[in-house]
């Protein structure tokens, strides 16, 4: 199993929330993530967003992304958990992902919300906020916000699979957020060997098994070619 965050794209171009770069140093995640902000400001909320999407169209994944997706040629058994809304684990070829915070390049209608839009390619939104094709009803980035809750079909698979697996890949994530870091902790508590790469220690790094002080895009092709060695 391979949990990922932001860092993961970060060697695509991709800013990540924290940090000196992170975009929480400039940005209030309550002013743009959230329910509330959006009921506030949805066009701000969708001006930000649509920012990050072309941001994302705009980059290509890396080294570490089609690393990732290479593991799954090795092992049946397998799944990537991801806290990234970018879409470059699909994009690098990895079928077996599970979007824990949704895509950026989805929108879904604000009333109704099994009304999902795949929004344009590479082209800035005509307006914002944008109308739901079917109804009339504003739009929403499909993604996850802050107080919300995670979709359970999606929650209990990656849980149940967590609680199964042989060994966990940490891959660039601060463990900020509680319910990946726990996602992270059941596989550790129910025996799997843990492995994390990031270049900065996380809150995560006490617990796992080893850690490895580097840039995914470097340090995951390693590790693949490795594991391929040892098969
Ligand atoms: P963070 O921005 O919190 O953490 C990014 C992590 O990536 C940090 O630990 C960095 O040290 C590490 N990192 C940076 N460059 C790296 C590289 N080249 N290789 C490996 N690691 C690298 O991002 P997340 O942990 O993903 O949620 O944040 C979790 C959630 O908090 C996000 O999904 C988002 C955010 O608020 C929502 O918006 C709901």
């Amino acid at each position: 199993m391979v949990m990922t965050g932001a860092g993961v794209s970060s060697e695509s171009g991709i800013p990540t929330f924290r940090g000196p770069v992170g975009l929480w140093n400039n940005h209030r995640p309550e002013d743009l993530a959230t329910p509330e902000a959006f009921e506030n400001d949805p066009s701000l909320v969708w001006e930000w967003y649509d920012w990050r999407r072309l941001l994302v169209l705009d980059a290509e994944p890396n080294p570490a992304h089609y690393a990732i997706s290479d593991l799954e040629l090795y092992y049946p058994e397998f799944l990537v958990v991801t806290q990234n809304v970018d879409g470059l684990h699909r994009r690098a070829g990895s079928q077996k992902v599970l979007e824990l915070h949704g895509s950026i390049t989805r929108a879904r209608c604000y009333s109704s919300p099994d009304h999902i839009e795949p929004l344009q390619k590479n082209q800035k939104l005509k307006e914002y906020p944008p109308c739901c094709p079917e109804c009339g009803e504003i739009l929403r980035p499909d993604v996850l916000w802050f107080g919300e809750s995670y979709d359970e079909e999606i929650l209990s698979e990656c849980l149940l699979f967590a609680q199964d697996c042989d060994l966990i890949l940490v891959v660039g994530t601060s463990g900020a957020v509680g319910v990946p870091a726990a996602i992270v902790g059941t596989a550790i508590q129910k025996g799997a060997i843990s492995v994390e790469v990031n270049p900065e220690e996380s809150s995560l790094t006490q617990g796992v098994d080893f850690y490895i002080n580097g840039k995914a895009g470097e340090f995951m092709p390693k590790i693949i070619s490795e594991l391929q060695r040892s098969q």
